[in-house]
């Protein structure tokens, strides 16, 4: 089982199968339904750190992990983050993350460190990171001037990461993407394919720089305090591929939760506040890059086809998620959701989510039409 987990996601030298991939990982991970695993005990900590810890409480939980807060008796705090379905290489991979972008020394970035692995609970503790995450920034009235100051600050950080990390500029791998978006869970309309076409041949030429992905930059994996962002959810597996695509992670991530705040709150003076920080995130990082890749006039073009290919991703994962809820509330297999309140509530809103990202897929065509020759 957890070969299959692990093999799956083996990236090549330059991956861009991500929607392969996570095709690979919902089916490793409905097979690994029957491997629970318990919450960490404050004995098993408190061995594991050396230190005396008062409380362990859950702060959260979904499909993959659980996370916990770690109060020490010494006045700390520390976080310890479960991988609920996944191996025991995930965890490891996280934990060394961690360390690896610590060595980066990126102005305003802040890491958490890695205080310890408990293999047996695949549980990974790092040090609590301090502040508000840059989605909670969204939502939050009183803190318009942080999220403007966090979404420049995380623009910056990307861009200085993406400098450290480049290995090689190359034309953007536009028939491995074209194979990966074939497998798309999706069903594209004859314009939506002349579309894809078009705007592969247009990219073809276009340069991107190479590296180590994030793979997870996105507003809930930073937490801004002090004029300072730390970076969490490390990766889990190590991913090579096309370093615009963490850049498509954040403003995709942002665009959705302006949307959804639009959605809420058509008249709220914040949406224009919104839109500013996403536009300050896109101008900090560009600005970072003596000679950006690819040429300003494909940047567009390129970044939505990654969003493109983000959405597939994410929509792969949902219809992932729909499918372990059925297995797991077996009842709900007939689109028959019972009386349990967990099938009642757990189950549309999930399918709600799907729908979200197909008008997403749509839009994005539209906005891919525009920006063609
Ligand atoms: N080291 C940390 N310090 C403080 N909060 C954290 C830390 N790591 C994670 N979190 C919080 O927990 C949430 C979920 O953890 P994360 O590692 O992002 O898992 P997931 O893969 O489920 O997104 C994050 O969005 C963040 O709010
Ligand atoms: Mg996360």
């Amino acid at each position: 089982m957890k070969d299959s987990i692990q093999s799956a996601i083996v990236p090549g030298a330059t991956d861009c199968g991500h929607i392969r991939a996570a095709c690979r990982r919902v089916e490793a991970m409905s097979a690994s339904l029957g491997n629970p695993v318990q919450p960490p005990t404050v004995f098993e900590l408190e061995e594991a750190l050396g230190k005396r810890v008062q409380t362990c409480e859950l702060l959260g939980r979904n499909w993959r992990n659980s996370v916990y807060r770690v109060q020490l008796a010494n006045g700390d705090a520390a976080l310890a983050k479960q991988v609920v379905m996944g191996t025991d290489e995930m965890l490891q991979c996280q934990y060394d993350q961690l360390g690896a972008l610590a060595t980066l020394q990126i102005p305003g970035l802040r890491v958490p460190k890695a205080l310890a692995l408990l293999r047996e609970k695949r549980v990974c503790v790092m040090e609590f990171a301090r502040g508000k995450t840059i989605q909670a920034l969204v939502r939050d009235r009183t803190s318009g001037d942080d999220l403007i100051s966090a979404c420049k600050l995380a623009g910056k950080i990307l861009a200085q990461m993406q400098i450290a990390r480049t290995e090689q500029i190359c034309p953007i791998p536009v028939e491995a993407l074209a194979r990966d978006l074939a497998g798309a869970p999706w069903h594209l309309s004859s314009r939506e394919q002349t579309i894809l076409a078009s705007a592969l041949e247009s990219l073809a030429g276009a340069k991107v720089s190479i590296g180590h992905l994030y793979y997870d930059y996105t507003p809930d994996n930073l937490l801004f305090e002090n004029d300072q962002l730390s970076l969490v959810d490390p990766p889990d597996v190590s991913r090579h591929g096309v370093l615009l695509w963490d850049f498509s992670c954040f403003r995709g991530s942002m665009r959705r939760h302006l949307w959804r705040f639009s959605l809420r709150r058509p008249f709220d003076r914040r949406r224009a506040m919104i839109k500013e920080a996403i536009a300050l995130f896109q101008r900090s990082y560009l600005t970072s890059f003596d000679k950006p890749y690819p040429e300003p006039v494909l940047f567009t073009a390129a970044t939505l086809l990654f969003e493109l290919q983000r959405t597939a991703v994410l929509l792969t994962m949902q219809k992932g998620k729909v499918n372990l809820a059925r297995q797991r509330l077996p009842i709900a297999r007939d689109r028959s959701l019972g009386n349990s309140l967990a099938n009642r509530i757990m189950l549309p809103l999930q399918e709600m989510e799907k729908r979200w990202l197909f008008l997403e897929k749509r839009w994005l065509f539209l906005q891919l039409a525009r920006e063609l020759p």
